[in-house]
């Protein structure tokens, strides 16, 4: 497995390097990646590269077993570019440029951007082609991580109105799929169309704009980074074979078509920062997002290796949690584990970020620790790259985070935050999950999610149905069959196009606002609740509801199969989906809360990972702890990780 670490030989004198990579390779390291912010010492002055810095780097810490995984250097376009073009910069929606300082100050649309990338790029892959110790190539850094994606500069207006040309070919199409006669939007000429930027109501009510031009703008925005993207992996293609990987973040791009373009989609794993404090639950969504993107094996390009801030730090991982974070990972299914960073920079926005080494550069708790994780991967390997076994599927789509995004229409509801409770839910339940795209195929699993799902494309809603028709089991929720995939609200009863597969028609909805619903069988109803009939449904689970009885989930029979319908947006999702599953005899295993499970191809082996602090006792049947595992030496009171292995019941 490729285990390493983000150096950066332009930080640190060279004197330096040899002792870096000697302890390196000391705690079982054997990559580091490199050269993704440096564009100015590549290209000092325009046209003039000089790679040597990196070459030398990567020969050195070749002579001792590690290899590179290089950077092209994009995500941070150098002063001179900046200079030379004073409209590089992305202007937001308050229509302010943002200048230079900090990193991706540009529009993906501006050629002269495009065209200094293409040439370093291209210029990159050339020098390095034969470079043995290369293993792969991560085109920029986090691409659309920053909030750059969604530009508002006269560049990008034209290149929408292109795209949207290319789209609808007729203004008049555009119109109609938009619904423009609404307030006399109607557009005569092309270049009448405007970038959804502040409004005169944005004030009051955030997104004013039509929202056929807002979810168009937004898979337009999308679209432009991908170009962008794909641009870089063509030129090192034309130079090399090796795999070209990327690590996929953004909020503001559909992460499956950009995932597309990679041999591999890789992710950057902060659990806890000054920005976030993820339960296992958040963090392992990611992960399995990630592994989602291309239904295959990822990688992890970043790897908290310390508390981190820019500013003010997030809280201090407590002893072992790195570890048991680096086990997360690589139990999901990563194939490669990139720690960030090796050292804390002495300077710059990061110098509060903590690598594996705190700034004076001596191996010190977090050096062992992560030692102790890499060892334990490695002595695991075999056991963690099998396929995670399939039981149940979560589905999670871009089109549908963007329109939820512009509209929520229950206030507080935030489609990923929610989607993920669902994934949380399953991991307590002890559930096997992946998490997919909406075109994912959906046969092997016992049971499918598709939340919050307003829009999708007939073939899918045809896999779907194909799926319950032939004994699947699918769960739906509020939302669901709301909108057509332009943004504008279905003319049927909700469900829409699915009423007769879910049996039920949504005749009334309430929006709660701040107030929360009790129920007493099922936790607090937050947001929304609708009341539903029941046409062919059965009711599933029924709540008092304001002293009346209501059905709160349905189950309807489609085929071999059953549909059920949520009809609230439920803060106990665990409790929710225990119902579903024991209906349905979808099983998980019986273990204590804080222990996730990690099951691996027919269930043969399961790797648990206790989150808690306290020491766990586990008993599974027909399970035995691997033969050669020696308990790990866990810092005490703080997590272990265990391997079982089924016994062959002969
Ligand atoms: C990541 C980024 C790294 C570094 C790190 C810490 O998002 O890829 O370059 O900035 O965060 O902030």
């Amino acid at each position: 497995m490729i285990i390493g670490a983000a150096y950066y030989p332009e930080h640190w004198d060279k004197n330096r390097w040899a002792q870096d990579a000697a302890l390196m390779r000391e705690m079982g390291l054997n990559t580091v990646r490199m050269g993704e912010f440096g564009w100015s010492v590549m290209e000092r002055e325009e046209g003039c590269y000089d790679f040597s810095l990196y070459e030398e780097a990567i020969r050195l810490f070749a002579e001792y077993g590690i290899s590179t995984i290089l950077g092209t250097p994009t995500a941070a376009p150098p002063a001179w570019l900046c200079e030379k073009y004073p409209d590089i910069y992305m202007t937001d929606r308050e229509g302010r440029k943002r200048g230079f300082g900090s990193r991706r100050h540009y529009c993906y649309n501006h050629r002269g951007y495009q065209e200094a990338s293409r040439r370093i790029v291209s210029a990159m892959a050339r020098h390095f082609k034969e470079n043995p110790h290369i293993i792969a190539w991560q085109a920029d850094n986090e691409l659309g991580c920053e909030d750059e994606v969604r530009c508002y500069c006269e560049d990008c207006r034209l290149a929408f109105i292109g795209w949207l040309k290319e789209k609808y070919r007729s203004l008049e199409a555009l119109n109609e799929s938009w619904g423009t006669i609404f307030w006399s939007q109607t557009y005569t000429r092309w270049e009448q169309i405007v970038l959804p930027a502040r409004t005169v109501v944005d004030g009051y009510t955030g997104y004013g704009h039509n929202p056929g031009l807002l979810l168009d703008f937004a898979g337009f925005s999308s679209d432009s980074l991908i170009r962008y993207a794909q641009m870089q992996c063509e030129w090192i293609r034309r130079f090399t074979d090796r795999p070209v990987v990327h690590n996929v973040v953004s909020e503001f791009c559909d992460n499956y078509k950009l995932s597309a373009l990679f041999d591999r989609a890789g992710y950057d794993a902060y659990p806890r920062s000054e920005w976030d404090c993820n339960s296992p639950g958040r963090t392992g969504f990611h992960y399995d997002l990630t592994r989602g993107l291309k239904e295959a094996p990822f990688w992890i390009l970043e790897q908290q290796s310390g508390p981190c801030g820019w500013n003010v730090l997030g809280k201090t991982p407590e002893d072992g949690q790195l570890k048991l974070w680096s086990l997360q990972g690589a139990a999901r299914g990563a194939e490669a584990l990139i720690y960030f960073r090796w050292r804390t920079c002495l300077f710059g926005t990061e110098q509060f970020w903590y690598g594996i080494l705190d700034h004076d550069g001596i191996a010190g708790r977090r050096y062992r620790e992560i030692g102790e994780a890499v060892c334990e991967i490695r002595k695991y390997e075999d056991i963690f790259s099998l396929p995670n076994h399939k039981q149940t599927l979560l589905l999670y789509d871009y089109d549908n985070k963007f329109c939820h995004e512009f509209q929520p229409h229950a206030s507080g509801f935030i489609y990923k935050e929610e989607v993920t409770r669902f994934y949380e839910a399953l991991l307590r339940l002890h559930l096997s999950v992946d998490v997919g795209s909406v075109h994912t195929q959906p046969d092997d699993y016992e049971m499918v999610i598709l939340p919050f799902c307003s829009m999708l494309d007939t073939a899918d809603f045809e896999r779907l149905e194909k799926y319950v028709r032939r004994g699947g089991t699918l769960v739906l929720t509020p939302f669901t069959g709301q909108r057509l995939k332009n943004n504008r609200i279905v003319p049927q009863t909700l469900p829409g196009v699915w009423r007769k597969m879910a049996g039920i028609r949504v005749e009334e909805f309430y929006s709660l606002q701040e107030e929360q619903t009790e129920t007493e069988e099922l936790g607090n109803i937050r947001f929304w609740r609708e009341k539903i009939a029941l046409e062919t449904a059965a009711c599933a689970a029924s709540c008092t509801v304001n002293g009346r009885r209501e059905a709160v989930i349905s189950e309807n029979s489609w085929g071999k199969g059953s549909v059920f319908y949520l009809a609230a947006l439920f803060e106990d999702c665990e409790a929710v989906l225990d119902r579903i599953c024991r209906r349905k005899g979808v099983a998980g295993f019986l273990l204590p809360q804080e222990v996730e499970c990690i099951a691996k191809e027919g269930k043969e082996y399961l790797i648990l990972l206790n989150h808690s602090k306290e020491e766990k006792k586990v008993r599974l049947d027909g399970y035995r702890r691997a033969v050669d595992h020696q308990p790990v030496e866990a810092v005490p009171g703080m997590s272990w990780a265990a391997v079982q292995k089924r016994e062959r019941l002969l």
